[in-house]
C-alpha cells in the first residue's frame, strides 16, 4: 500500500497537516517517491528514530561526496568542508565534542540575562506603529527580532545586522533546502565566503578584548582541555547565528498567524498576558500547533526496519516533527490550538536526544517577551492575504511574507 503524498505540491506547503495525518494513520513508514527517502510521522517512532544509533545526522558529507564533481562541484565542496563542522551535521563523538564545548558557551543564564534587552527591543521596533497602518509582520518584527537578539548574545556589532541577516538567508537556501533557486550552491557558497572571513577577524578582535559574551566563553572553552580548531571555532559561532535567526522569525510569525487563526486563543492570551506560567504553555502550544520544524532529515547508517519496511544503510530519512506533534496518541484533539493544553511542552519542534536544540531558551525567550507586549499594545491583527506564502524549505515551515492590518 502507497498513500500518496507529494510534499512539494502548493497545497501541501500551505497546509501540510492533513496529507501527514494519513501518512501517520496509515503508512506510518512510507517510502516517497517524490523525495525519494523514508517519512516517519507517528510521535513514539520519531523520538525513537532521534536517538537510534544507526540513524545519522551527517547528512551533509553523502550529499558532497555525491556532488563535488558535478555543476557546481567547487561550490558544494566548499560549502561540505565548511557546514560538515556544524555540531547538528554530526554524530558522537565528534559531535559531543562540538556540543560541550558550545554548553558551555550557551548557558541558560547567558541568555535569562537579556530578557529586559529583548523587551526592550520588542517595544523599539513597535512604538511607531499606528492604529490601521499596514505592514509586513515577517518584515517589520519577526525578522528583525531574532537577528537583533542573536547579534546582541554573539556581541556583534549592530550595524552589521544587515550582513548577518544576508549571509544567513543565502546560507538557508543550501541548508534548509530550497527547492526552487536553481543557483542556491553558488550564492550560499559565496555568503558562506564573507561569513567565515567576517567572524575570523570578529573573532580575532574578541581575543584581544575578552568579555562575557558567548563568543567570549566559545573562546575560552576552546582554549582549554578540549579544543576546538580555528575552524571549528568560526563554523560553531556562524551556526549560532544563522541556527538563532530564521527559525524564531517563523517561531513569531506562525504563532501570531495561529493567533489570528482562533480569535478566543488570542482574546485568552490577551487576557492573561501578564500571567508567566500562563505565557510560558502558550508559547509552547504555538511550538506545538504550528511551529518552525518541518522535518529533522538522518541518513540510514545501518539498515533500519520500522513497522515491517527496511530503509537501506545509505537511504535518507526524514523524521516529520510537525506530524508527531499532531499526533493524537499523545495531543488530544491535536489539530486544535490550546494555549492552555496541559502537556503541549512534549513537541518535539526542538528535535529530540542529542541533537535536542540548544537554543530552545533563546527562542521560547524571545516569544515569551514578544507576544505580551504585542497584545499590550494592540486589540487586532488583520491578515489582509486569504492564504500566506509560505517558503518552500524541506526542514522549516514558515511565510516569506505576512501583510496585517495594525489595530490599536
Ligand atoms: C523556534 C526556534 C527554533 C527551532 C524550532 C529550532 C529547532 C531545532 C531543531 C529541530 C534542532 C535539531 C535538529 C536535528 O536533530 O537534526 C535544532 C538544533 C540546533 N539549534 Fe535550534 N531551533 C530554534 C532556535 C534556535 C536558536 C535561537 C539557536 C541559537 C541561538 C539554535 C541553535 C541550534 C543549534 C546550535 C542546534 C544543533 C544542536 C546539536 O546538534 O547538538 N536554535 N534546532
Amino acid at each position: 500500500m502507497t498513500t500518496a503524498f507529494n510534499p512539494n505540491a502548493p497545497e501541501t506547503i500551505v497546509n501540510p497537516y492533513p496529507g501527514l495525518a494519513e501518512l501517520r494513520e496509515r503508512e506510518p513508514m512510507h517510502w516517497n517517491p517524490v523525495s525519494r527517502a523514508w517519512f516517519i510521522t507517528r510521535y513514539d517512532d520519531i523520538r525513537a528514530a532521534f536517538r537510534d544509533k544507526r540513524l545519522s545526522a551527517d547528512r551533509i558529507m553523502p550529499f558532497v561526496e555525491a556532488q563535488k564533481h558535478g555543476k557546481d562541484g567547487d561550490e558544494i565542496a566548499y560549502l561540505g568542508e565548511h557546514i560538515s563542522l556544524w555540531a547538528v551535521f554530526n554524530d558522537p563523538p565528534r559531535h559531543t565534542h562540538l556540543r560541550g564545548l558550545m554548553n558551555k558557551a550557551f548557558t541558560t543564564r547567558r541568555v535569562e540575562q537579556l530578557r529586559a534587552d529583548v523587551a526592550g527591543i520588542v517595544e523599539d521596533l513597535v512604538r511607531d506603529w499606528e492604529d490601521g497602518q499596514e505592514i509586513d509582520f515577517h518584515k517589520a518584527f519577526a525578522y528583525p527580532l531574532p537577528a537583533t537578539v542573536i547579534a546582541l548574545l554573539l556581541g556583534v556589532p549592530q550595524q552589521d545586522v544587515e550582513h548577518l541577516k544576508r549571509w544567513s538567508d543565502a546560507l538557508a537556501q543550501f541548508v534548509l533546502t530550497s527547492k526552487t533557486n536553481e543557483d542556491k550552491y553558488r550564492v550560499a557558497a559565496g555568503a558562506l565566503r564573507e561569513m567565515n572571513d567576517y567572524f575570523g577577524d570578529f573573532l580575532a578582535a574578541r581575543r584581544r578584548n575578552p568579555g562575557e559574551l558567548v563568543t567570549d566563553g566559545l573562546i575560552s572553552a576552546s582554549d582549554e582541555g578540549d579544543r576546538l580548531t580555528a575552524e571549528e571555532l568560526t563554523a560553531s559561532c556562524i551556526l549560532l547565528l544563522f541556527a538563532g535567526h530564521e527559525t524564531t522569525t517563523q517561531l513569531l510569525a506562525n504563532g501570531l498567524n495561529s493567533l489570528i487563526a482562533h480569535p478566543d486563543q488570542m482574546e485568552d492570551f490577551r487576557a492573561n498576558r501578564d500571567d508567566r506560567k500562563f505565557v510560558d504553555n502558550a508559547v509552547e502550544e504555538l511550538l506545538r500547533f504550528d511551529g518552525p520544524s518541518l522535518t529533522s532529515p538522518r541518513i540510514a547508517a545501518d539498515d533500519f526496519e520500522l513497522h515491517g519496511q527496511t530503509a537501506r544503510a545509505g537511504q535518507r530519512l526524514w523524521l516529520w516533527n510537525c506530524a508527531a506533534n499532531r499526533d493524537p496518541s499523545v495531543f488530544e484533539n491535536p489539530d486544535r490550538l490550546d494555549l492552555r493544553r496541559s502537556n503541549a511542552d512534549r513537541h518535539v519542534t526542538f528535535g529530540f536526544g542529542v541533537h535536542f536544540c540548544i537554543g530552545a531558551p533563546l527562542a521560547r525567550l524571545e516569544a515569551q517577551v514578544a507576544f505580551p507586549i504585542l497584545l499590550k499594545h494592540f486589540s487586532g491583527f488583520e491578515r489582509l492575504n486569504e492564504t500566506q506564502a509560505w517558503s518552500d524549505s524541506y526542514v522549516s515551515r514558515g511565510m516569506t511574507t505576512m501583510p496585517i492590518r495594525l489595530h490599536r
